[in-house]
């Protein structure tokens, strides 16, 4: 009995070792290409660049289904946030002049009058422009507010380099002006509705929330270094206030943050796992109130948000309910298919890493009520305490969280083609690379989570100690399509041709139009085939998005092409919008 439980404990560990090894030569060997997968995407010189000015990122060069050969304000300052940690951290020094580019070819962006606006009237919040700096005029989600935090974010640790190598006035002339409008931007507006991450909801957003919160507090900071004080007070008091709207997005019955305040959907989102790691400071310990990573809420909301993905996806099936698996944007998604995603794969990953930091560097770890189903996975009889690294219980748990991480990069790396190359999904079905090529964001968070299970950290922005003020002074941006009081009838007519079986639906960003849901999109009347009708109630007055989209047998197949259909309803009375399947 005594030998035979060695010897399987030896095989265990034997098998530990393998799953080790192989996770490392894949981050071994995927690094250099992820990070040459990331400069590819960025112009002028970026091999896959194709026609970016110096210093844009695209997001990624597919042209086609989709069409992502556009330079996006969050995917940008995503992917130079990490290339800015490379350069200061003085992992690679050679960044200097691409971030110089970066600087430059954002502070011109920020100047073009878009459909969100000019500079000093919304334009910041504008998501996407075309790669040759010229404004984007089509139909689109917008406004996406956390594109200038981001920005902000992304420029404030170059700022914080080069004000150690260069002079005081140096930053003041070149990088604050440009931080200073973001900054301005999120300070002014950050309560105001917000089309969320993934360019579908319109209401409040949790990561947008976070990152503007994140933005202003290092913001003041670095303002106050550079002497410019009158922005000081205010970027701190609107920053209270963010915090205070912050902590409402948890959900105490369901054990998690809830992603959106609008859009009719569950609120288990990948949006939250990124805001915790793109806000990790590493000095705040496992706070709750700013989600860091190791925080009981943030550890809560990562297990409900990753076991919505186990029954769904055909690549997670026979996988024990306590191990690691593929994730998605959220599990109503139905984007091209509605696949795992490597950089939401990832961020499960990163976050787990972080949190692994912070415990070791505390020398302890914390199970709360919260946090006890997160840890229950790991060993169903722990309990409620809080466990010195001396214990056995820290060193399971902590060794439980590192397999489940290491099994997450696991998977990124067994549907990770041979060549190395990350598209942004890959299939519910067979794992096989789907979606835009060369996504260069699913670059950056490869990276982003090889850096964080090497243990390395970037940059802290004062999350330690702060507390939310008593009172809040404003609420967030309302829920749904933000219109205002009053709908309009509209009628939506469409020449499609069919066959027989097929039908006709439409979906779009109201309550009404089902916010984007494909499953409850309306069905329209063939009456007058060849076109397809509906009247739908709307908002009055507010910008009205939608898209047609085929069913057979009652089973979608396909989406009209990108940009959404958009228009202005009017302010009462009724409307009628003719348009050709697309
Ligand atoms: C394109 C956006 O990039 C994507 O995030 C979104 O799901 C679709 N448009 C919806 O049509
Ligand atoms: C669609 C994603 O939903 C959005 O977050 C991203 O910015 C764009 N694609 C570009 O990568």
């Amino acid at each position: 009995m005594r030998a035979t439980r060695t010897l399987l404990s030896v095989l265990f560990a034997g098998v530990c070792v393998l799953a080790q090894t192989s996770v490392d030569t894949y981050v071994a060997t995927e690094s250099p290409i992820a990070k040459a997968g990331m400069l590819a995407n960025i112009g002028p010189s970026g091999s896959k660049s194709e026609g970016a000015k110096a210093g844009v990122v695209i997001a990624s060069p597919s042209t086609t289904n989709p069409d992502y050969l556009f330079t996006w304000t969050r995917d940008s300052s995503l992917v130079f946030k990490a290339i800015i940690d490379q350069f200061t951290s003085g992992a690679d020094t050679t960044l200097l002049g691409q971030i110089q580019n970066f600087v430059t070819a954002e502070s011109i962006l920020q100047q073009v009058s878009n459909p969100s606006g000019t500079v000093s009237s919304g334009g910041l919040g504008e998501p996407h422009f075309n790669v040759d700096e010229t404004a984007f005029t089509a139909a689109w989600g917008r406004p996406q507010r956390d594109g200038p935090a981001l920005r902000a974010t992304a420029m404030i640790e170059y700022a914080n380099w080069l004000l150690k190598n260069t002079s005081v006035s140096n930053v003041v002339n070149t990088l604050w002006p440009i931080i200073k409008l973001d900054l301005d931007y999120v300070a002014a507006d950050w309560n105001q509705t917000t089309v969320n991450l993934w360019e579908e909801v319109s209401s409040s957003s949790f990561f947008t929330t976070a990152v503007q919160h994140r933005s202003l507090r290092e913001g003041a900071a670095l303002a106050t270094t550079l002497g410019q004080t009158s922005v000081v007070s205010n970027y701190n008091t609107q920053a209270a206030n963010i915090l205070c709207f912050l902590q409402s997005y948890w959900n105490p019955t369901g054990g998690y943050i809830t992603a959106n305040t609008g859009g009719g959907r569950s609120g288990k989102d990948a949006n939250t796992a990124l805001a915790s790691i793109h806000t990790f400071d590493p000095a705040a310990g496992c706070d709750a109130i700013t989600f860091q990573p190791c925080s009981d809420k943030a550890l809560s909301s990562l297990k409900v948000y990753v076991d919505s993905f186990r029954s769904i996806y055909t690549v997670n099936s026979g996988i024990a309910s306590n191990a690691a698996v593929a994730t998605g944007r959220y599990p109503e998604d139905s984007y091209m298919g509605g696949n795992p995603w490597y950089l939401t794969t990832a961020a499960v990953a990163e976050q787990l890493y972080d949190a692994l930091i912070v415990w070791n560097a505390q020398g302890s770890l914390n199970v709360t009520s919260i946090s006890l189903a997160f840890f229950q996975q790991f060993s169903s009889s722990v309990a409620i305490g809080t466990y010195a690294s001396s214990t056995s219980t820290f060193a399971t748990l902590t060794a439980a969280v590192k397999t489940f991480a290491d099994g997450v990069l696991a998977i990124h790396a067994k549907y990770t083609p041979s060549n190395g190359g990350l598209a942004e999904q890959y299939s519910r079905s067979n794992g096989a690379p789907l979606s835009a090529v060369d996504l260069t964001w699913s670059y950056a968070a490869a990276l982003t989570m090889f850096e964080a299970r090497a243990g390395t950290t970037s940059p802290g922005w004062g999350a330690a100690g702060l507390t939310v003020p008593a009172t809040c002074q404003t609420s967030g941006g309302g829920g749904g399509g933000g219109g205002t009081a009053g709908t309009v009838a509209v009628t939506f007519n469409v020449v499609a041709t069919t066959v027989i079986g097929e039908d006709i639906y439409i979906t779009g960003n109201t309550d009404s139009l089902q916010n984007w849901s494909p499953d409850s999109a309306l069905i329209l009347s063939p009456a007058n085939y060849p076109t397809w009708s509906i009247t739908v109630n709307v908002p009055a007055s507010s910008d009205i998005q939608y898209k047609y989209i085929r069913k057979f047998n009652g089973q979608l197949t396909s989406w009209e092409s990108d940009p959404n259909n958009e228009f202005e309803s009017p302010s009462g009375g009724t409307f009628i919008r003719n348009d050709q399947w697309r």
